[in-house]
């Protein structure tokens, strides 16, 4: 007779709950929002199905429910109201963006708010930074990226999201905080953020495609994970409180071993391309929604990330 037999423990759904080694909850996650200028306004994003643009009043109602579905925080990206060389509309307090965090923080006071800080969205040419011919120049760019964080802890952020992948941004983000009295601001840094074309439903959403070449010379080459490690390294230096890695399925490998390796919180991002594959899928029939979202999430879980930030979080609390 075989000694060891793994199928004893699955025997029933009682036995397997009992020694499950992941569990996903609800409060593992984090719902982006995008906020538009405008009343009233809830407008459905073609590639994204179940995502909308909307303005601050409904953005507001939108929080309530998600804080009453148990989801803990919300990740606030925009759309401004202007572009320019430089981005200015990012640190724009009448922007969507900070009038949504100041109204959101005002009506749902427990609902961490985490504010997106980069400037592809408000820059005219698209890029996540300053230009100097077609180069984005670093430093300068860490002096923006200051405002806008400054501007968004104004207005109420509990949490700042450098996504730009300039290199000291998170030091830098971390001195204008601190010089400002945010000290309990924290810092979740995309740590670790691949040039992925898994991006392209947000960049439709966000309107913010850059307008010329790509944006390979300061987000990760994919073929790269040592890479990863350095990246995560620094930022830790620099005073990041939690690790984001972007994005989260065809990454898992990164997940784990950032996980292995460090003593702070992961995050992953299930970006809008890995989203619209499951929607498009879904709506034609071809595969169970739910089980696939609970699948992917869990395995996000089980490869280390504490936080997942994703678009499936509403419909998720929802079916639980
Ligand atoms: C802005 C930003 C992007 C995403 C989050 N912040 C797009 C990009 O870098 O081009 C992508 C999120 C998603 O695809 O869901 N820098
Ligand atoms: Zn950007």
């Amino acid at each position: 007779m075989l000694k060891f037999r793994p199928r004893r423990l699955r025997l029933n759904e009682n036995l397997r709950a009992m020694i499950r080694e992941t569990n996903l909850s609800v409060k593992d996650l984090i719902y982006p929002l995008f906020v538009v200028a405008g009343e009233n306004v809830r407008e459905e994003i073609p590639s994204m199905p179940g995502c909308c643009h909307l303005s601050v009043d409904n953005a507001v109602e939108l929080a309530k429910k998600i804080s009453a579905l148990g989801i803990p925080a919300v990740e606030i990206f925009g759309l401004p109201e202007y572009k320019d060389e430089i981005g200015s509309s990012a640190w724009d307090m009448k922007s969507p963006v900070q009038r949504a965090i100041a109204a959101i923080k005002k009506s749902v006071p427990e609902l961490v708010i985490v504010g997106d800080v980069c400037l592809c969205q408000y820059t005219s040419h698209g890029h996540c930074g300053k230009l100097c011919g077609h180069y984005v120049d670093n430093d300068e760019t860490l002096k923006l990226l200051q405002k806008v964080a400054v501007s968004q802890a104004q207005a109420g952020a509990d949490i700042i999201a450098p996504s730009d992948m300039m290199d000291g941004r998170v030091a830098a983000i971390r001195d204008a905080l601190d010089e400002k009295n945010f000290f309990n601001v924290s810092i979740m840094s995309y740590a670790v953020k691949y040039a992925s074309a898994y991006y392209g439903p947000f960049r439709d959403a966000a309107d913010s495609a850059p307008q010329f070449g790509d944006r390979k010379q300061y987000q990760m080459d994919f073929a790269n994970a040592r890479e990863a490690l350095k990246e995560v390294e620094l930022d830790l230096a620099e005073g990041a409180d939690i690790i984001m890695i972007k994005p989260a399925l065809a990454y898992l490998d990164i997940v784990s071993r950032v996980h292995e390796r460090i003593n702070r919180p992961v995050a992953v991002y299930n970006v809008s391309g890995e989203y619209a594959m499951v929607k498009a899928t879904a709506a034609n029939g071809w595969i169970d929604e739910k089980k696939i979202v609970t699948e992917n999430l869990t395995a996000m879980k089980r490869a280390g990330a504490d936080v997942i930030i994703t678009y499936h979080a509403i419909d998720f609390a929802e079916w639980l």
